[in-house]
């Protein structure tokens, strides 16, 4: 495709909200408030902050950087502006396939998302007990049919939407998508907050206690972060290499992260003042939205509503978030591959649904197949979220730190000297030293710890 015939974002906006539906989804709602439970509540919140602050926002504007100066996708990107080397095109290569892995154990988590809107919509968690709400739970997951279906109905409405190409499909549906999740959560926080109660879970998620903060919280808070804000495989390339060029990729970064936090952040005010207005426990891992959720909801008035409520949130969340990555496979395929739009999106979606069958499984028929001891589900969210990503992150920061022109990247982040670049400075400074370091002290203490 001819670089000029490339249909990029038609707005500012348009590209905030799509990249914000990208970095918003699951992490926010679903594995921000349950991995907040299980690492001290407010000390997390804190340590994750900084995070975001310090490292997040310079990442993303690295990945804008790269894919708006090569309009290109992840492998072209490098490709381009690598000057051809095999080295840096491998690291592309590196961001489609992780992208692969991460879509193919996330969808099956946005399946069952979908099955518990249906089930709430049907009225089928109402009036459970708990040992019932978690049956149904087990029920479901350890099955077969049942979430590999919904798993595939999820694959094949994000198929649907990158068939329809940026603008149409990724811009037009984070438009109408992503006002909807604010209002709806927003809906939630009021409902949460009015219970009695709620202000001990409130205490439990904005009051640090500065001695819950120890080397596992700092790494899953910066594990979290990365997750959270879909940086470092490549999604922000690709994504970036739709942004105007007169936009400010500064400014962009800087909405991205300020949207995707305040959604981690509701997504916290709606669910502790609730679980311990109900005298739940916090720190009851990934099980907390499908599991202590419901039994909440079953303890309050209009409870269903609100599940139906919640569970729609959830799925718009992931929705957007999955259409980010599929487009970074498909954007590959289009451009280096030379395929056809339609032909690339379905292609892609049933490589991801082959490859999503066995984390699905990984909850029912599967269960005791272990390679290193873990689950392919288990596996996949492992390496990538673990390795992939901060190696494929490092990485970056090396390629556009050291081995890029230093006026370049100064060049696309004031748009060519015509924005101030207040912070370009100091940026650059967290892109050499910072951010390589911090990423280098995770890796090692996540092989050796
Ligand atoms: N950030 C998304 C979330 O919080 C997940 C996600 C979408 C992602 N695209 C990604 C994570 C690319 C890493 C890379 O749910």
């Amino acid at each position: 495709m001819a670089e000029n015939n490339r249909l990029g974002f038609t707005s500012s906006l348009g590209a905030i909200l799509a990249a914000a539906g990208g970095a918003v989804g699951l992490g926010n709602i679903w594995r921000f408030p349950y991995m907040l439970g299980q690492n001290g509540g407010g000390a997390f919140l804190l340590v994750y902050v900084l995070f975001v602050l310090l490292i997040g926002i310079p990442l993303m504007m690295t990945e804008f950087v790269i894919g708006r100066r090569a309009q290109s996708n992840v492998v072209g990107a490098y490709k381009k502006l690598g000057g051809g080397k095999k080295r840096w095109m491998a690291l592309g290569v590196f961001g489609v396939l992780a992208a692969l892995m991460i879509y193919a154990f996330y969808s099956v988590v946005a399946g069952w998302t979908l099955n518990y809107v249906v089930l709430s919509c049907g009225g089928k968690l109402q009036g459970l007990d708990a040992a019932a709400v978690s049956g149904v739970f087990a029920d479901f997951t350890q099955g077969s049919f049942w979430p590999l279906f919904y798993q595939f109905l999820f694959l094949a409405l994000t198929g649907l939407v990158i068939t329809m190409g940026v603008q149409k499909g990724i811009e037009k549906v984070a438009k109408i998508l992503m006002p909807v999740l604010f209002i709806l959560l927003l809906l939630m926080c009021v409902r949460s907050l009015t219970l009695s109660g709620a202000a001990k879970g409130l205490s439990f998620l904005f009051k640090p206690d500065f001695g819950k903060i120890n080397g596992s919280v700092v790494l899953s808070a910066l594990g979290q972060s990365f997750f959270s804000l879909s940086i470092g495989m490549g999604a922000m390339v690709t994504y970036g290499s739709y942004i105007r060029k007169e936009d400010n990729l500064v400014k962009t970064s800087v909405w991205i992260a300020v949207c995707d936090s305040l959604v981690a952040i509701l997504a916290g005010v709606v669910i502790f003042p609730a679980v311990f207005a109900f005298g739940m426990n916090p720190s009851s891992g990934p099980e907390l939205v499908y599991i202590v959720l419901p039994n909440v909801f079953n303890s309050m008035p209009a409870g269903t509503l609100f599940a139906v409520v919640f569970f729609l949130l959830l799925t718009i969340a992931a929705l957007t978030s999955t259409i980010s990555l599929l487009e970074i496979i498909v954007a590959f395929a289009v451009e280096e591959l030379h395929w056809k739009r339609g032909t690339a999106s379905l292609a892609c979606t049933l490589l991801v649904f082959l490859l999503g069958i066995s984390c699905t499984l990984s909850f029912g028929p599967m269960k005791d197949f272990t390679l290193f001891g873990r689950t392919v589900f288990d596996l996949f969210d492992l390496l990538t979220a673990s390795y992939i990503m901060p190696i494929g992150a490092l990485l970056m920061t090396i390629f556009l730190g050291w081995c890029f022109p230093k006026v370049e990247v100064m060049d696309e982040l004031t748009n060519g000297g015509r924005l101030k670049g207040r912070f370009v400075n100091l940026y650059y400074f967290i892109l050499r030293y910072l951010a390589p370091l911090a990423l280098l002290v995770i890796l090692v203490s996540g092989i050796v710890g």
